[in-house]
């Protein structure tokens, strides 16, 4: 059997762990704090729970550098969940702020797989019309790998636009934005897909509606307030940021 220290890693997925953070971690998945239980046997209600949680936000607010702007949700539902949540909550977004659902677009770039399948489960949903703003396919022989230059892409009207969507790193299909998107309209909420570049490198948050990564996600504060009724109460930003930060 090869030990740790045999193995390297080059998954575009999960990746490795330092050594004594998984000792640490089995050592707690036995007896939590010297508390006599399993971190898994112990509510999620518990005051253990909650000082993981504010641990846990206390360490990303200063690692990404997020802005009190911005909150951090803990949620359910991996990234996929995040293709129709994202839908719900930035369309009643966009209806908050007055708009007309039967003129509404959701933006969306597509670069590779993962984006592929949020830009159709938006399309599923019904709601407005996707508009496929580049096809990154289009132009590299039906294969994604390349960021199509900015100036062929197709936004739709900025007032009508209740949300662009991206993912910064296609992980299957290594494309990887070199930075954020230069021609996006600066009033249109963006929504951005991170989950396997987040914290490789610096981000400027507030240029962000939300972000989200497996498990978590970033939202800012102002994005949440609203939400539908046709939004199931844990798919819901504005209840879950109520309960979580009452
Ligand atoms: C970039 C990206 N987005 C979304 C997902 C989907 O996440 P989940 O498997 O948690 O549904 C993945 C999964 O690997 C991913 O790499």
């Amino acid at each position: 059997m090869p030990t740790r220290d045999e193995i390297i890693n080059f998954g575009a997925g999960p990746a490795s762990l330092p050594t004594p953070v998984l000792e640490r971690a089995s050592a707690d998945l036995l007896n939590y704090n010297s508390i006599g239980m399993s971190l898994v046997e112990i509510s999620h209600r518990s005051s253990q729970a909650k000082d993981i949680m504010t641990s846990a936000n206390t360490h990303l607010r200063t690692l990404f550098d997020v802005p009190p702007t911005h909150e951090i949700l803990w949620q359910q539902g991996g990234g996929t969940a995040q293709f129709s949540m994202v839908v719900y909550n930035l369309v009643a977004h966009y209806v908050a702020r007055g708009g007309n659902v039967g003129k509404m677009t959701m933006d969306y770039i597509v670069t590779g797989g993962w984006s592929k399948k949020a830009y159709e489960e938006a399309g599923r949903l019904g709601v407005g019309k996707a508009n496929l703003v580049v096809d990154a396919r289009k132009g590299n022989g039906g294969k994604f790998g390349i960021i199509p230059a900015e100036k062929e892409w197709g936004w739709s009207e900025g007032k009508d636009c209740a949300f662009v969507y991206y993912c910064d790193n296609e992980t299957v299909d290594g494309v990887e934005f070199p930075g954020f998107l230069q021609s996006v309209d600066p009033h249109v909420p963006v929504v951005c897909d991170m989950s396997s570049n987040i914290l490789s490198r610096k981000v400027d948050i507030s240029k962000y509606a939300v972000i989200y990564v497996p498990p978590s996600r970033l939202n800012r504060v102002d994005s949440v307030g609203w939400s539908t009724e046709e939004c199931w109460d844990s798919r819901d930003h504005d209840s879950d940021c109520e309960k979580r930060y009452p």
